[in-house]
């Protein structure tokens, strides 16, 4: 039984003190962990005041980015060791904006991942998909060789600490979601495709998020398809009071 997931993306919005008074508006109005699980990322640079604000309480902490690397001369890189030190539990990797805007490669994606996993931090893997591309007709070939180069590599044992998120990108930020079959349909592919790679247990194991212009208004619809187990919000996120509309769509 896969528990759903809700997770916030924040990107880079929020200040220091806005982060932890969000933390605190949130923390006793959150679903039970066994039934829901709910998390928010956010900046690196409020990660750990982040986490000492939501100790104790149920939301889970997720950092944007990390490197491939533990230390070195790297200069303003996000270190998995040091995540994992300060208390984080998850870490997005290879999100549509790391992908355009910081040139990153499935290669470099994929050592991502496993640096996360060496480090006992739970990987959100993303993968995106493009209007062009899906007005070409080419969506599937493309989200299936982003999964296959992404997680290249990993055991079945790495596979498990996996959660992928299907994120098409002409759906995020711009209010228009994909239809909820769409979503349905991106995040069925995804399961298939670590069926064919590994097996039907793993791959029923795996959650596979939707991402992109989820709000409380269409979560409901979303979360009922059967290959979707959770949500990775990005505006909707940032208010609490829509946080929590979301985190509770149940209700
Ligand atoms: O990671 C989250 C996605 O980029 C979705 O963002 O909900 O603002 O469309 P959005």
């Amino acid at each position: 039984m896969r528990v759903p997931f809700i997770a916030g993306n924040w990107k880079m919005n929020k200040t220091a003190r806005e982060s932890i008074d969000f933390v605190q508006e949130v923390a006793d109005k959150l679903p039970a962990p066994a039934e829901v699980e709910t998390a928010v990322a956010a900046p690196a640079l409020v990660l750990q005041s982040m986490v000492a604000a939501a100790a104790g309480t149920p939301l889970r902490i997720v950092g944007e980015n990390c490197f491939y690397e533990n230390e070195g001369a790297y200069t303003g890189e996000i270190s998995p060791a040091v995540l994992k030190e300060i208390g984080v539990n998850y870490v997005i990797l290879g999100h549509s904006e790391r992908r355009l805007y910081f040139h990153e490669s499935d290669e470099v994606i994929n050592k991502k991942v496993l640096a996360a996993i060496d480090n006992n931090l739970l990987p959100i893997v993303c993968c995106d998909e493009t209007m062009g591309r899906q007005a070409a007709g080419d969506k599937i070939h493309w989200v299936v060789s982003q999964i296959m180069a992404d997680l290249r590599g990993l055991t079945e044992e790495q596979m498990k600490t996996v959660t992928v998120a299907y994120e098409p990108s002409w759906a995020i930020g711009t209010g228009q979601s994909a239809s909820s079959a769409q979503a349905e349909e991106g995040c069925y592919l995804i399961r298939q495709t670590i069926a064919d790679i590994y097996n039907d247990e793993l791959a029923n194991h795996i959650r596979v998020l939707y991402g992109g212009s989820v709000k409380p208004g269409n979560i409901a619809e979303i979360m009922a398809k059967p290959n979707i187990d959770g949500v990775l919000v990005g505006n909707a996120s940032l208010e609490a009071d829509s946080f929590l509309k979301l985190a509770n769509y149940q209700n």
